[in-house]
């Protein structure tokens, strides 16, 4: 048996929650979120992330004790410089500080491969804030170097999904216009030290906002006729694929076709209020478990059908403490009780290339303005979290389009 290509069966049993070698799915990565104050020792949480498969966790700082938790393990791990420290790392000195006690202390036991500065801070409208962005990716690479640890651990950022002004079709995806002078410089330091692009993408956002509109099984990965892009002629049977591949073209039209791009944070939460639709366990066991799927197989999008996903699934815990609307703390796969928030086992849907149908999903777009239910501390004002959820939907030549779906 290959174990890097799982079967479904045996996914399956590992999803069940019996305790597998990690190697059995091959690269899930779970965002490991603490807004918290009921969460299981990190001790404890080694054994809950084998139980899922995970091969890889994204911490929102450098918590010492997860990585210390984690050594041996072969887990592998972002780490994250928090906004609220973006203004100090501009500083030679403590980038290099930061990186010797936050990185070069726990390695090689513990397996930090990258270290993301900032999170989503572009589209935070804070331009102080985001002008410090690349003079601190700059300063935090510049310390890798000089403590030779720069071919080892990538530097990036992660981005919302609203970067984009444009993401339907997927061809046509392109980045907001005020965004591009930072985007181009912050692609020329990924082409130069080899990072990839992260970007934060959630389908749920996108049918929260228009449920009418958006058929559930396009979101969920279930069958469905989907869409065909009308200039690519590519066929898109899920959302979170088109919006990746609107990412590949935003990146490909700005002339940055070759930077790789790996899926920072995407979930489905569990819970939500009354007009947060959508927000069940059922409908959030479907998305986790035929993404998970999709990542065992291997399946690429159609623009990249040859790349694996590389996504980190948002959330390890439903995270108490963390404010804004019911949905945001119900995004984990476990309570925090260390069992599951709901099955998380494959609906038994084949997934991929179904043509049994429900109706084609609308041509909205598929970038909202929300900010991602990440951690997101504050940027010039410590202590606050950025939470605003005004996704909202521009229905542009509705009828045109329409003929176009099959
Ligand atoms: C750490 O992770 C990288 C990337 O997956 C891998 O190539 C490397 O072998 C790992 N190192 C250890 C010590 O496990
Ligand atoms: C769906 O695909 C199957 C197998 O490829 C084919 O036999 C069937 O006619 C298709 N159905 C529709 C509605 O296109
Ligand atoms: C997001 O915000 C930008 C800038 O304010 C705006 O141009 C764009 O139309 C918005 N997109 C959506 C989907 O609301």
């Amino acid at each position: 048996m290959d174990f890097n290509r799982c079967s479904y069966s045996s996914l399956l049993v590992v999803i069940l929650g019996f305790v597998f070698p990690a190697m059995m799915v091959s690269a899930i990565g779970i965002n490991y979120g603490q807004i918290a104050n009921n969460l299981p020792s990190p001790e404890d949480v080694v054994p809950l992330v084998r139980s899922i498969g995970a091969t890889k966790l994204k911490l929102y700082d450098a918590d010492a004790r997860v990585l210390k938790s984690f050594a041996n393990t072969g887990v592998e791990f972002i780490v994250c410089i928090g906004n609220q420290d973006l203004g100090m790392m501009r500083d030679a000195a403590k980038a290099l500080a930061w990186v010797k006690t936050n990185v070069e202390a726990y390695l090689p036991a513990t397996n930090i491969t990258s270290i993301t500065v900032g999170n989503e801070v572009l589209t935070l409208n804070d331009t102080p804030l985001s002008n410090n962005l690349l003079t601190a990716m700059i300063s935090v690479h510049a310390a890798l170097v000089s403590l030779n640890l720069d071919k080892k651990v990538s530097v990036t950022t992660a981005h919302a999904l609203s970067v984009l002004e444009t993401s339907y079709p997927p061809s046509a995806g392109a980045f907001r216009r005020d965004l591009r002078g930072y985007m181009t410089q912050i692609l020329d330091f990924h082409v130069k030290t080899g990072s990839p692009f992260l970007i934060n993408a959630y389908p749920y956002f996108a049918y929260k906002a228009n449920p009418k509109k958006i058929p559930i099984d396009f979101v969920l990965f279930q069958p469905n006729s989907g869409i065909v892009d009308p200039v690519s002629n590519l066929h898109y049977d899920n959302m979170l694929f088109g919006q990746i591949d609107a990412v590949h073209s935003a990146l490909a039209s700005l002339g940055y076709k070759k930077v790789a791009v790996q899926i920072s944070e995407t979930g489905w939460p569990s819970k939500g209020d009354e007009d947060e639709v959508g927000a069940t366990p059922e409908n959030a066991n479907k998305y986790i478990g035929n993404l998970m799927k999709l990542i065992a197989q291997r399946k690429g999008t159609p623009l990249r059908p040859n790349h694996d996903l590389n996504v980190y699934v948002f959330a390890l815990f439903n995270e108490n403490l963390k404010p804004g609307p019911t949905s945001e703390r119900n995004y984990g796969l476990f309570k925090p009780d260390g069992t599951l928030a709901y099955p998380l086992r494959h609906t038994g849907n084949n997934v991929v290339h179904s043509n049994s149908s429900t109706s084609a999903p609308a041509p909205v777009p598929l970038e909202t303005n929300s900010t991602s239910p990440g951690y997101l501390p504050a940027s010039s004002t410590p202590g606050r979290f950025h939470v605003s959820r005004s996704g909202f939907f521009l229905c542009q030549n509705l009828m045109g389009l329409m003929t176009l779906l099959i």
